[in-house]
């Protein structure tokens, strides 16, 4: 399994987010130093300063491949050329809806323009990547014939998007399978989140056969964004036992690098990365927790798998053993009514709405502890 990543691209037409330069660099090198495979570095002929940034990031020789996008029409490739990428991705809307609203083409019209496209695309650069957007909501036969003309043209991936995220996880399934049974090129996904569902959708078309995932890091991208990179690998390695080639050890580590550019905070709740997934603490989950990790956790995602770390935090439910537990990390050791005063103390702080940190913990055990 192959992973694509789109966060310079798709991820960066998130509403409100415009990465600097160096920000574009830093990200392209963190990726590919995690494994990504191809990273979509921009939109060459959006712009100029696009265009330079994607050249620059080709330029950095970087492990993974890089990879331009183009509307299917000569200039736009001829912009991805200038960049020496590795790879060009072309896409055209096939949907009756998209089509009409956007380009104005005929169905045949369509058939001719990707035929003509991928071919030009194929004899500049080795590695072509199409796309019939909103593939999800095309008719099924004549998705199936856009496909099949791109990989006779020479498409080397077929990447099929659910461009405005309409589809469910078993209508993607069955889209993905006749498509694998048909179209003979291998197939790449990239779903979006308007419901929720592109991580689910992501997993069923690797169900039915994609090679391919397209992700963005914590899920940026156009409206609700895209599949989200770090549930997407530990779910295809944990739950499925799929090598993606990512070190998933520092899947929380490039989550909050692109956190901190994108001024996009990651919520506490967020699967895999967020600050609450490995903290505990009503009484009964930290004393579990403290016996056995997995007694409330996965168990087959631990924190040193993903760079996380494992928090039991005080709030108004926090139990006598948690507390015991983190004065002893740090080599506190009350005696039982001292631990009961300290506890009162912190409950009472917690239930009036307040985080207890660490620092505060300490600090009450030694006030009520008479050490300073
Ligand atoms: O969502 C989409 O359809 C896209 C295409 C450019 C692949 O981002
Ligand atoms: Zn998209």
């Amino acid at each position: 399994m192959t992973v694509f990543d789109t966060t310079l691209r798709d991820g960066e037409q998130t509403p409100g987010i415009a990465f600097t330069f160096e920000q574009k660099i830093d990200i392209a090198r963190q990726l590919s130093d995690i494994g990504v495979h191809t990273i979509e570095a921009g939109f060459p002929a959006s712009s100029a300063p696009e265009k330079e940034t994607v050249a620059a990031i080709k330029r950095l020789g970087l492990s993974a491949n890089i990879c331009g996008l183009a509307r299917s029409v000569k200039a736009d490739v001829d912009a991805c050329i200038d960049c020496d990428v590795d790879m060009i991705h072309v896409f055209i809307p096939t949907s009756d809806i998209q089509r009409e609203n956007t380009i104005n083409k005929t169905r045949e019209q369509v058939l001719g323009i990707t035929g003509d496209i991928v071919r030009y695309v194929r004899d500049h650069v080795d590695k072509c990547m199409f796309s019939p957007m909103d593939a999800t909501r095309t008719d099924a036969d004549y998705l199936v014939e856009v496909c099949r003309t791109a990989a006779a043209a020479g498409a080397t991936i077929i990447n099929i998007p659910d461009t405005v995220g309409v589809i469910s996880p078993s209508g993607m399934k069955t889209l993905m399978g006749r498509l694998a049974r048909e179209v003979g090129c291998p197939l790449d996904v990239h779903c979006h989140n308007d419901f929720g569902l592109a991580v689910a959708n992501t997993i069923a078309a690797v169900e039915a056969g994609a090679s391919e995932v397209q992700v963005t890091v914590n899920g940026l991208g156009e409206r609700a964004g895209n599949a989200d990179l770090a549930q997407t690998v530990m779910i295809m390695e944990s739950i499925y036992g799929i090598r993606t080639g990512i070190t998933k050890e520092r899947l929380v580590e490039t989550s909050r690098l692109i956190s901190r550019f994108s001024g996009i905070g990651i919520p506490p709740t967020q699967p895999v990365v967020g600050e609450n997934v490995f903290s505990h603490e009503s009484g009964i989950h930290t004393q579990g927790v403290l016996k056995c990790s997995e007694t409330f956790e996965p168990g087959i995602m631990t924190p040193e798998m993903v760079g996380h770390r494992r928090r039991l935090t005080l709030g108004k439910h926090v139990g006598r053993h948690a507390v015991r537990q983190m004065l002893i990390d740090v080599h506190i050791e009350p005696g039982d009514a001292e631990l009961d005063t300290i506890v009162e103390r912190v409950k009472a702080i917690a239930s009036r709405g307040k985080r207890v940190t660490d620092a505060d913990l300490y600090e009450i055990a030694e006030s009520v502890m008479g050490i300073a």
